[in-house]
């Protein structure tokens, strides 16, 4: 594979190095010897993710898995992006329809396709009043505290050691001056106590993953916010185990980004846990949007355990709130003026080259998986041309010895003698102009073995 770990920042080749470098004035020469010398500082990254990896951070998004088949979104989300999120699919309605009958299937789509690109996971959310599954309603108080901690240990351990950061308690708090709980099941049945109960519970599932508290209108100092505060703080007090505290951060013009919102998260995080911006977006457009934008990103890099932002979707067409184009990414998957102030604000370099790493032959190429049944899943390669137009391309798929490819489109196959390592070329004309791309796909029979196919490099004529 070509693509970088998401969480280091990008290597670029050393043509690019020599060529920003130049471009920066930042080249001494060393007469005597006639040696070129590039100055050892840091090469300014080119998209979201390895910006803010460069600021110690991550920069993430919520995904939803039903988009992944659409190779822009796919494209947007592997290049800008090193932190995922499921919009809903880790939900207690997607993973526990039924008492006791756990559906991992696309949740587990979701988790191959974020560790496949090497990008950190954030679980959302394990104890929530809304998209809740009906039979959670009607149970009892002794029959719910079973269902609510069998559900935390059976999600954590499906996923074990691969999440970052849980959500372990979502939005339990009431709006408004009065800094109450939230009504809902757990609360009303369970009491105050249910939120300690679930990050107990969660801490034993899962020892690995942070643990966090997350809601919203808790950006600025407000009654609402107060109320978490001094939860954390007693949870604090009396070892009762949280990392971490989420600020979802969803805004308007009713709801703008609070002056105190950089006072707020440092007075979190004097408690002595982590504080992350989980559901980022901002309704609105143009400059002033971008504004914004800049003041969340600057706010957290000056909160030193503000250690990631999570933006709430990749494109504004698919937002929970479409009409208010609230993204860093229109529907176009073209950057806004948005995208460009939280570039520059995690010290980012807009414009940059769009393909940081061409590869030797002139192409490189990715894998994400687009489809899965019982019994086989779909695989689609993006072959991308590098800075230079090409006219042919070649690149190989390896799958392990006891799958087997039973369809490709879109590609002329050939086989090596094993039958695991399938070397595939364009259809016909593979003339791509510079930067652009193309996909062909496959079905894998699974056979039991589930494990990603490997790409080798990809050459251009
Ligand atoms: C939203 C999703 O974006 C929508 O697709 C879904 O219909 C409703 O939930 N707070 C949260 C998120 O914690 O889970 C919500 O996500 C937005 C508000």
């Amino acid at each position: 594979m070509n693509e970088p770990s998401r969480f280091r920042p990008e290597r670029p080749t050393w043509r690019a190095r020599l060529r920003r470098a130049l471009a920066m004035g930042v080249v001494g020469i060393l007469a005597s010897a006639g040696v070129v010398i590039l100055s050892g500082t840091a090469e300014a990254a080119t998209t979201l993710g390895a910006s803010a990896a460069e600021q110690g951070r991550y920069f993430g998004t919520a995904v939803a898995v039903n988009r992944l088949s659409e190779s822009d979104y796919t494209a947007t989300l592997n290049r800008e992006f090193n932190s995922a999120t499921a919009e809903n699919e880790m939900k207690w309605d997607a993973l526990e329809p039924q008492r006791g009958s756990f559906q991992f299937d696309t949740a587990d789509r979701f988790m191959n396709h974020a560790r496949g690109q090497g990008m950190d996971v954030r679980g959302h959310t394990l104890v929530w009043h809304s998209q809740l599954p009906g039979w959670v309603n009607s149970l009892g108080a002794g029959d719910l505290r079973t269902a609510m901690n069998n559900h935390i240990t059976r999600v954590m351990q499906q996923y074990r050691g691969q999440i970052d950061s849980w959500d372990v308690v979502n939005e339990a708090f009431q709006d408004g001056s009065s800094g109450a709980r939230r009504p809902s099941p757990f609360q009303n049945l369970l009491g105050n106590g249910f939120i300690e109960e679930a990050f107990r519970t969660a801490r034993a599932a899962d020892p690995a993953a942070k643990l966090c508290y997350n809601d919203y209108n808790t950006d600025g100092q407000n009654a609402k916010s107060n109320a978490v505060y001094n939860m954390v703080r007693d949870f604090k007090a009396r070892g009762v185990p949280i990392d971490c505290v989420g600020f979802q951060s969803h805004f308007n013009s009713q709801s703008p980004v609070p002056s105190d919102y950089r006072a707020n998260l440092q007075r979190f995080a004097d408690l002595g846990v982590d504080v992350q911006i989980t559901e980022l977006d901002i309704e609105g457009s143009g400059t002033a949007q971008a504004n914004s934008y800049r003041t969340v990103v600057n706010a957290c890099l000056q909160v030193s355990r503000c250690n990631g932002i999570t933006v709430w979707g990749v494109t504004d067409k698919y937002s929970w709130r479409a009409s208010g184009t609230p993204l860093l990414f229109d529907g176009n998957y073209n950057k806004k003026p948005a995208y460009t102030a939280v570039l520059e604000a995690l010290g980012g370099e807009p414009g940059g080259d769009p393909d940081p790493d061409p590869g030797t032959g002139g192409c490189s190429v990715t894998y994400d998986e687009t489809d899965r049944w019982g019994d086989r899943f779909n695989g689609r390669v993006t072959v991308r041309a590098g800075s230079s137009a090409i006219s042919g391309w070649t690149t190989t798929v390896t799958v392990s010895s006891a799958q087997d490819i039973s369809t490709t489109w879109n590609g002329s196959p050939t086989w090596d003698s094993s039958g695991n390592v399938m070397t595939m070329r364009p259809n016909g004309n593979g003339g791509l102009a510079a930067g652009a791309t193309t996909s062909f796909g496959f079905t894998v029979m699974a056979n039991g073995d589930w494990s990603q196919p490997r790409l080798g490099g990809c050459t251009a004529a």
